[in-house]
């Protein structure tokens, strides 16, 4: 009995004496903190490694310019308190639909970009105009993509199976099913009852009706710019036979350095200097970050948007085209009303799209990344291949989709579904594996994804069995006429 009363009295005098310490916690996240480290004490820890736990508004506002972190002079935020569970979970509670009454607070689960928004405005900003926080409206809301799902999941795939799937990357709908009653190790307690969570998909739809999941890249709680700064972060959602950006990487002269020097790369330098924080570029370098010569200049600003260095969409859709110029792409039509930025035969929708001039001047951006470490030649040479390789790839994305018109047209397929036949299928494999494989290679540099590894071998490969295949649908059709 004295043993459980002493154990008792000097858990108290921990939590006190930690708490008292640390006079810039506010009294809110004190309170939080002091169940909150019995309850969840990975949490915990996560927070206390980070620098929300270590800086407060007031310090990080007085930084230089190249090295703050925060963007806002809100009066919503108290600026002499470092960053605390209350600060994030209670911030502007009455947006949103999952607040609920918690041990005297008002609190929401779903922190969303909006919460982040008030000190980091301008991250918040540029990430709205990236496609990553259009991800979940651009494949839920285009009725062919709907039909790309179908055909990609079982035939009538239920809301579960689809978070579990396409929606995992791209990011679900989190919304408020319900209130439940939970015995907890502190007693009941009331919670709400979330439907289409957990998730940390780009696009996720908040319950506050905000788009994106900062924790994507950033997760909780250690919210680090190193974590987002390494490739692994990257290749949770940019891996599979369509998207294979980091397997492209990892065998690329760029990614071999990478995986040799990771230990000697600096990721916690903000800004970071070409050349002595890193002397191979990971996907942050070349995608997000803020870039330094010796001397402080500035080679390239930090963005948050993404797109902005991004000429063209290599991602076919289904031939590579210029970007689009709104990140909102259901709305895009094509003169038969598909939902898509080509004509089926090649052609661009160009209303949509960004103009040469745009994309001359994204091109540039991403090259004076490349020149603070090459020379001009090297760097010029580089992007003529690359623009050869979106040339030769959509050509040959057309020869496969004329034998698939010719089928549609001949009537031994049927184009009210586009991906669900069999030669259907095999023209999905020639711009979706294919024809992007190779576009991947050559802009990020992984040679065999290019060639014998889901490249132009299979380009080619595909294309001959699309042509028999049609050859055998003909003549099967003669035979039963
Ligand atoms: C009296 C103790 C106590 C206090 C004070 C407290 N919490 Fe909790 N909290 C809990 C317990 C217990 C749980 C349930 C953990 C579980 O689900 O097993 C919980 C759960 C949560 C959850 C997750 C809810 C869910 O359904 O996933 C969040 C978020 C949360 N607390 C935030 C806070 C914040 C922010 C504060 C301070 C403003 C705070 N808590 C104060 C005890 C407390
Ligand atoms: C910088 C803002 C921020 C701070 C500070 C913060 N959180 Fe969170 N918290 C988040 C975000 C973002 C999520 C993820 C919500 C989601 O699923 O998208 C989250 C999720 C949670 C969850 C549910 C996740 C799970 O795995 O069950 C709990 C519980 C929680 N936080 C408790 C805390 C506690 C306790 C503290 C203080 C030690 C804290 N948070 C500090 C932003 C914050
Ligand atoms: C109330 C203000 C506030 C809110 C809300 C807030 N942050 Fe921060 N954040 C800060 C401060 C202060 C720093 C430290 C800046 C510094 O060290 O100069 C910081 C730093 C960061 C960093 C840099 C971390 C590093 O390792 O250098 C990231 C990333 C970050 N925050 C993400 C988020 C995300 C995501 C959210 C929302 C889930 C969020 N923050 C919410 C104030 C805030
Ligand atoms: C492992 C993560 C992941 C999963 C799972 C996933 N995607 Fe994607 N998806 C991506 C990424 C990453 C991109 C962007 C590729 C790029 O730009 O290089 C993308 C882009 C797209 C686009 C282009 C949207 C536009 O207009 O910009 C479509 C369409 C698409 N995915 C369909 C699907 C479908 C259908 C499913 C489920 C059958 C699915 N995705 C599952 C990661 C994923
Ligand atoms: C949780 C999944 C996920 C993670 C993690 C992720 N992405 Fe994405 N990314 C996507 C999806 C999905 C899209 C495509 C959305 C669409 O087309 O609608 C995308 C699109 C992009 C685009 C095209 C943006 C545009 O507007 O053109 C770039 C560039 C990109 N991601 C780079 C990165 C980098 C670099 C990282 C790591 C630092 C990363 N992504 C981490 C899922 C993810
Ligand atoms: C696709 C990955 C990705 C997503 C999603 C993402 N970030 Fe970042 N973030 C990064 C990278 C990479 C860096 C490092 C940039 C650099 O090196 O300059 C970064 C840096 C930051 C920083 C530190 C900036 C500085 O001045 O050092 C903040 C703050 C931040 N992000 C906030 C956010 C917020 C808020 C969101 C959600 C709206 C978000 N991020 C979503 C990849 C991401
Ligand atoms: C050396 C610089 C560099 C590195 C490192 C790099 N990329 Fe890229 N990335 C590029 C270039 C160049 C393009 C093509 C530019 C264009 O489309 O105009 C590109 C294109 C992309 C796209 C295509 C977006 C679209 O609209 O179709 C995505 C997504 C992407 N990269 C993600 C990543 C990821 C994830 C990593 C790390 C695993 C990475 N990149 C590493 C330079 C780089
Ligand atoms: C931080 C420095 C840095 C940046 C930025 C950088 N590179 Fe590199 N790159 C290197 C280093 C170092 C090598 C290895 C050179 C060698 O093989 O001897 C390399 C190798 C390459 C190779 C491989 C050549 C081969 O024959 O295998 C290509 C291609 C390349 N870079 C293109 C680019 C392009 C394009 C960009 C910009 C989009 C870029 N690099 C940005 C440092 C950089």
């Amino acid at each position: 009995m004295f043993k459980y009363i002493f154990r008792i009295f000097l858990l108290f005098f921990l939590f006190t004496a930690t708490s008292f310490a640390e006079d810039s916690i506010s009294v809110e996240t004190r309170a939080c903190l002091s169940c909150h480290r019995i309850v969840t004490p990975g949490i915990v820890k996560d927070w206390e490694a980070s620098v929300h736990s270590k800086t407060t508004l007031k310090e990080a506002l007085n930084k230089n310019s190249l090295s703050k972190k925060v963007s806002t002079n809100s009066t919503l935020a108290k600026d002499d308190i470092v960053i605390g569970c209350a600060e994030c979970h209670t911030a502007n509670s009455e947006l949103h639909k999952d607040t609920f009454e918690h041990n005297g607070f008002k609190v929401h689960i779903v922190v969303s970009p909006k919460d982040c928004a008030i000190c980091h405005s301008k991250e918040v900003e540029e990430y709205n105009k990236n496609l990553m926080a259009e991800a979940y409206g651009n494949l839920k809301d285009n009725p062919l993509y709907a039909k790309l799902i179908k055909s990609s999941l079982e035939p009538s795939p239920n809301t579960l199976s689809e978070n579990d799937a396409c929606l995992a990357c791209h990011g679900t709908k989190v919304e408020v099913k319900d209130k439940v009653v939970k015995n907890t190790m502190l007693g009941e307690m009331e919670f709400p009852l979330l439907s289409g969570w957990p998730n940390n998909g780009v696009g996720r739809i908040n319950p506050d009706g905000s788009k994106g999941a900062c924790t994507s890249c950033h997760p909780r709680h250690s919210f680090s710019i190193e974590i987002a700064r390494k490739p692994y972060t990257c290749s949770q959602c940019h891996k599979g036979p369509d998207v294979p950006a980091y397997k492209v990487y990892v065998v690329s002269k760029h990614g071999n350095i990478f995986y040799s020097e990771e230990k000697n790369i600096n990721f916690k330098n903000t800004p970071l200097k070409a050349g002595e924080d890193f002397r191979v570029p990971t996907c942050a370098t070349c995608h997000v970050s803020l870039i330094v010569d010796s001397n402080n200049n500035v080679i390239i600003e930090r963005s948050h948007q993404m797109n902005d260095r991004l000429a063209w969409r290599i991602f076919g859709l289904i031939y590579a085209h210029p970007h689009p110029k709104d990140s909102y792409t259901a709305k895009i039509k094509n003169k038969k009303g598909l939902s898509l930025p080509t004509e089926l035969t090649g052609e661009f929708v160009k209303e949509f799209l960004i103009s040469k001039r745009g994309m001359k001047k994204r091109e540039n951006k991403m090259k004076k990344i490349c020149i603070s470490c090459h020379s001009t030649s090297w760097t010029e040479n580089f992007f003529s291949k690359f623009h050869n390789t979106i040339k030769t790839t959509n050509e040959q994305t057309l020869e496969a989709t004329k034998i698939l018109l010719k089928a549609w047209e001949k009537s031994v397929a049927e184009p009210s579904n586009p991906f669900d036949e069999t030669i259907e299928k095999m023209w999905v494999e020639q711009w979706l594996f294919y024809a992007n494989s190779v576009r991947f290679a050559s802009a990020m540099g992984g040679a065999d994804y290019g060639v014998f590894e889901k490249g132009r071998w299979y380009l080619n490969k595909n294309i001959q069995n699309m042509k028999e295949w049609l050859m055998f649908l003909l003549k099967t059709k003669e035979v039963k006429n």
